[in-house]
């Protein structure tokens, strides 16, 4: 049996494109059930649906052979005891800087005070600037933070920036463009190494053919 853990919302929805053209589609929707082990058309191959920030922790202690996390989120889990095989182009976005519109630029120097769910990531990024920032750690909602003078600034995923300019924000600076990767138990590699290396070929394929098709005129 193979364990993939992936969390529900965008990351579920479109890592199941990948997997219907593998024969690996869940066989349960997990909108419509409560279930948190999803089985799939495979009978050796299942889903375990959890939160995006607890993939990492799931895949390092071998409770899933197998992730798919965003790459915001494995650097601010600073995993070791996992490998990183597959960068699928899922989830795409970019992980930014934001202040008020207006606002002094957050590495215009002083003691910004930055609120964000990326605590270590925000902290590295900082110092990296020669600036020692005050982190304050939020779990959602970060564009109300400046905006109610809880922080001069905020680290988050930026897409389209439509949150952002629905709240007088604005970019400001990139500190990194994220993506989903495949993430796979260090222990699993050895002990189910064919059958992984089978699942890694065939998904790495199949990136690449979705990659093509958007392409496609
Ligand atoms: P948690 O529930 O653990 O707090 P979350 O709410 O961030 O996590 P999602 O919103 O589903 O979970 O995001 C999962 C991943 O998708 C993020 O880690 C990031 O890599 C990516 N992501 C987040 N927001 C966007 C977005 N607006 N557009 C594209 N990708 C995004
Ligand atoms: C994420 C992120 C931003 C928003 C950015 O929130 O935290 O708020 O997406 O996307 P945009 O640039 O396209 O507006 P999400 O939609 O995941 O809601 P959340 O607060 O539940 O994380």
């Amino acid at each position: 049996m193979l364990t993939l853990a992936v969390s529900k919302g965008r990351i579920y929805d479109e890592t199941v494109p990948l997997l219907k053209a593998l024969g690996l589609e869940p066989a349960v929707c997990p909108d419509k059930s409560r279930k948190l082990i999803l089985p799939t058309l495979n009978p050796d191959f299942q889903l375990l649906v959890i939160r995006a920030t607890d993939v990492p922790t799931y895949v390092e202690y071998g409770a899933a052979d197998m992730g798919i996390a965003g790459k915001d989120v494995l650097e601010e889990y600073e995993a070791t005891g996992l490998y990183e095989p597959l960068d699928l182009g899922i989830a795409c976005c970019r992980l930014m800087t934001a202040a008020r519109v207006g606002a002094p630029d957050p590495l215009s120097g002083g003691r910004p005070r930055v609120a964000t769910k990326y605590v270590k990531t925000a902290h590295r990024y900082f110092a990296r600037h020669g600036i020692q920032a005050e982190i304050i750690k939020l779990y959602g909602s970060m564009e109300l933070a400046p905006l109610v003078g809880l922080a001069d600034c905020i680290v988050d995923v930026v897409d389209t920036g439509n949150t952002l300019k629905a709240n007088g924000l604005e970019a400001r600076d990139l500190i990194m463009q994220v993506s989903s990767r495949l993430v796979v138990n260090k222990a699993a590699m050895k002990m189910k190494h064919t059958a992984i290396s089978r699942f890694i070929t065939a998904i790495s394929q199949t990136v690449a053919s979705h990659a093509g098709r958007s392409i496609q005129p």
